[in-house]
């Protein structure tokens, strides 16, 4: 029996912070669970960090933390690529060709860019470019799917919207990627405020439980979790968005459905429900913890990792790059 060819899938990560359970669920537990059944390159996304200020030495640290964790996650370099974007100019040089074709409406229509601007006092060029750099990224490797969190969807549209577009302008070019979301996890709440989504950026302490928080972070921070009065264990997440949140939080770790759930938490009071997912929590992230605190325990181990998968991914950009500039007229 000969087997279809294996699809691309490509995702990425910023490295600006500390990763937290939102990122693992909503992305990096699905690239691992998945990865045998794709050809699959992940970036370290470091150009798009620089559409807001970074200190240096910390990006740079940064990198190579994410690298690492997506490693200690469990990604397997059998099946995957790892690289940084900077590595492979032809990202920007992408970039800058879809930029001509993108029109101006589109970009200010995104709500992360509109989110991100409202709370700075100046706005750069790259931030509000920041999706077509996404774009760039996902269809320069003839991408079939991308795996990530409900608040990437809107990117993932517009870089099918731009490809299209380009398609239809200049010729097949480039492949139209669907975007894969988790059913569970997709969208992590902060434990502090139910309301607004777990994000890296935010340090208060009891906000996000951050992949390498020591194991009595963890539980603190669960057990401290906003709730609500109406002592009801349901996923309701207008009426119980905190309780939503934490069942939410063990269901993308267990992966049962909500009727298993329900039923092993009836009756119990929300003390219980947090205790089992703060043990939940930390079953999952010690491993990885150990993981990663050996591997960094060699730098030039992360190096190397990074330079074999730029390598190995730069034949595969170049190559669409160039159809891009052909059907441009830019080369023969
Ligand atoms: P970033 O770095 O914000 O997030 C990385 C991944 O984690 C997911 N995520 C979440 N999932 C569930 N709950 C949350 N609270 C949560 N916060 C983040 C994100 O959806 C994402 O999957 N623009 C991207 C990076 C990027 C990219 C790409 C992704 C650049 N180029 C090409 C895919 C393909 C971003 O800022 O992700």
């Amino acid at each position: 029996m000969t087997h279809p060819p294996k699809k691309r899938v490509f995702s990425g990560i910023q490295p600006t912070g500390n990763l937290h359970i939102g990122n693992y669920l909503g992305a990096i537990k699905n690239w691992a669970q998945e990865q045998h059944k794709y050809h699959n390159v992940f970036c370290i996304v470091d150009l798009h960090a620089l559409t807001l200020p970074q200190d240096p030495a910390e990006l740079y640290r940064s990198i190579r933390q994410v690298a690492m964790l997506y490693l200690a996650c469990g990604l397997d370099l059998e099946h995957c690529a790892i690289f940084v974007q900077s590595h492979i100019p032809a990202h920007a040089e992408l970039t800058w060709l879809l930029n001509c074709v993108t029109p101006l409406g589109w970009l200010e229509r995104m709500t992360q860019y509109k989110d991100k601007s409202a709370k700075q006092e100046s706005v750069s060029t790259g931030l509000l470019d920041y999706p077509v750099l996404m774009a760039a990224d996902i269809i320069l490797y003839d991408t079939h799917y991308v795996p990530v969190g409900e608040d990437q969807k809107q990117h993932v549209e517009l870089t099918r919207d731009i490809a299209i577009r380009f398609n239809n302008l200049y010729g097949e070019t480039f492949v139209v990627p669907d975007v894969l979301i988790p059913k569970a996890g997709a969208r992590v709440m902060g434990l502090d405020d139910p309301t607004a989504k777990m994000s890296k950026s935010i340090d208060k302490q009891g906000h996000a439980l951050r992949l390498l928080d020591p194991p009595n972070v963890l539980k603190k921070s669960i057990m401290r979790a906003t709730t609500d009065s109406l002592n009801r264990i349901a996923f309701d997440p207008v009426e119980q968005p905190g309780v939503f949140n934490l069942l939410n939080i063990y269901q993308a770790i267990t992966g049962q459905s909500e009727a298993q759930i329900l039923a092993e938490f009836s009756g119990g009071g929300y003390g219980n429900l947090k205790k089992r997912v703060a043990e939940a929590v930390v079953a999952t992230l010690e491993p990885i913890q150990q993981r990663y605190h050996e591997m960094a325990q060699d730098p030039g181990y992360i190096e190397q990792v990074l330079q074999a998968g730029a390598d190995r991914v730069r034949p595969i950009a170049e190559r669409r790059l160039l159809v891009a500039q052909k059907n441009l007229g830019l080369r023969k």
